[in-house]
């Protein structure tokens, strides 16, 4: 089978996503799959030839020619963080073309790409907490004395549409909310600001095939730093990431549960890995965000829990595959 690797993109997250698609190519069974890898920037869609030869994509069908002969593409495997490939763009153009994919479509990318539209429609699902927060936009007035009324320091300051922390601020004190809204203003046009809950961070992935879906063992994650940013989440040492977590039998099953809930009624496909805060003080969970992309790279967090789970990559990334074909 003809597959399409997709890369690169738009975003911050380039790095990361061209490291995530070493490692899915690296493990795609090579007697099942043609693998192409597909490097998608704003200047070019273009696939790379061992011989150095550069082929564009094209767009009108996403085929590419090579030899005069035109390679039709039977799934594509997007590995692209950010936008287009996180955000429901690239979804809709494969949704629109019929080419079958192994994300989530184009809606629920969308929706759970926007940390502020999805933490309403989590909330609404009441199956976990979710941190009390303002949304603001970059051309609509905000007010930060009536912002910090209506929420208790420290917040969280974070570009709605954004991955790997990038832009994002820890605010302690009122004077820093300013800089912290602007700076994230230079990565998006709205921006979420969230209560800080205080406990320990724990993430999962789950993904669904042969009409099941699999819960992947629970990471936790200790930042070394003041949160897990971008610096902790991809130098190895700067953060301690747990597999499997050291948690109680019941709260692990809490997690799986609330996932699996937001797995199946958000309509996900594919892997999806979901965050969470637990405090413990208090034995409450609290759903921080979830990323239909999880990064694949060495130091990310997916690949640690599918081998923790005794799988191979390569059977993960097939069953992914597998179960976009159908
Ligand atoms: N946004 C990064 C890639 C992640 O969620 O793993
Ligand atoms: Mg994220």
């Amino acid at each position: 089978k003809n597959i399409a690797l997709v890369a690169g993109g738009y975003s911050g997250e380039y790095v990361i996503s061209v490291q995530s698609a070493v490692t899915i190519e690296n493990n795609l069974d090579s007697t099942k799959y043609n693998v192409y890898k597909i490097i998608i920037t704003k200047e070019s869609w273009s696939h790379t030839r061992a011989d150095g030869e550069v082929i564009e994509v094209d767009k009108n069908d996403f085929t590419l020619t090579i030899n005069g002969k035109k390679i039709i593409f039977d799934a594509v495997f997007i590995g692209i963080h950010g936008t287009p490939g996180e955000d429901g763009r690239l979804q809709g153009y494969f949704e629109m073309l019929g080419i079958p994919f192994t994300s989530c479509g184009m809606v629920t990318s969308a929706l759970t790409f926007n940390k502020s539209y999805c933490n309403k429609v989590v909330d609404a699902l009441k199956v976990v907490n979710v941190s009390k927060s303002v949304h603001i936009f970059r051309h609509q007035p905000y007010n930060t004395a009536e912002i910090l009324q209506q929420l208790r320091l420290p917040v969280f300051v974070k570009p709605a549409e954004g991955g790997s922390s990038i832009g994002m601020s820890k605010v302690k004190t009122a004077e820093e909310l300013q800089p912290a809204i602007d700076k994230a203003f230079k990565e998006d046009t709205q921006i979420l600001i969230e209560e800080f809950i205080k406990g320990r961070e724990l993430t999962m992935g789950l993904f669904r095939a042969n009409n099941a879906i699999t819960v992947l063992p629970i990471t936790e994650v200790v930042s070394n730093k003041e949160f897990f940013d971008y610096e902790a989440k991809y130098t190895p040492g700067v953060s301690n990431e747990i597999t499997p977590a050291p948690i109680t039998d019941d709260i692990a099953r809490q997690v799986q549960e609330i996932s699996t809930v937001i797995y199946n009624k958000l309509n996900c496909k594919g892997i999806v890995r979901v965050d969470f805060i637990y405090e413990e003080s208090a034995g409450k969970l609290y759903f921080l965000e979830i990323n239909t992309m999880p990064g694949q790279s060495e130091n990310s967090l997916v690949p640690q829990q599918v081998r923790a789970a005794g799988k191979t990559l390569t059977e993960f990334y097939g069953l992914l595959l597998e179960e976009s074909l159908k």
